[in-house]
C-alpha cells in the first residue's frame, strides 16, 4: 500500500484511494466545496513529493483558468498509487472558517477520469 504523508504523519493507503479522501483519513478537514468534480479548487494542495506525472483534463483546465498550473494540484483529480508527501493543503475548514468542509466527495474521481501525462495536456 502506498505512504501518504501530509501534516506530519504518515499512513498508508490503499491504492486507488482519491487523494482527498485520503487526506481527510489523515485528519486533515480539507475543502472539498465543489465534491470532488475539479470545479472549485478548494481541494488544492502543493507536493513536497511523489507529484503524479499524469493529470486528468479536468484538472488541467481548472488549474490553468485558476492560474494555479504548476503551484498546485487538486486532490479530488488524484488516486494515491505510489508514496506521496503533501507540503501544503490550501484551504482547511479550520483557515477558511467554513463550517463543513463540502460535499462527500464519492470513492472513483469524478467526473470520470482518464489520466493524461501532463506535457501532452501543455501542447
Ligand atoms: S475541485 Fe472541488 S473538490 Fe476538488
Amino acid at each position: 500500500m502506498p505512504n501518504l504523508t501530509v501534516a506530519g504523519k504518515t499512513l498508508e493507503v490503499p491504492a486507488g484511494k482519491r487523494l482527498v479522501l485520503a487526506i481527510e483519513e489523515a485528519g486533515v478537514e480539507i475543502g472539498h466545496r465543489c465534491g470532488g468534480y475539479a470545479r472549485c479548487t478548494t481541494c488544492r494542495v502543493a507536493f513536497a513529493e511523489g507529484e503524479p506525472a499524469t493529470m486528468t483534463r479536468a484538472e488541467y483546465e481548472k488549474l490553468t483558468e485558476r492560474d494555479l498550473f504548476g503551484q498546485y494540484r487538486l486532490a479530488c483529480q488524484i488516486v494515491c498509487d505510489h508514496d506521496m508527501a503533501i507540503a501544503e493543503v490550501a484551504m482547511t475548514r479550520e483557515n477558511q472558517g467554513w463550517t463543513d468542509t463540502g460535499p462527500a466527495p464519492e470513492a472513483t474521481v469524478t467526473p470520470e477520469a482518464v489520466f493524461y501525462p501532463i506535457d501532452e495536456l501543455k501542447a
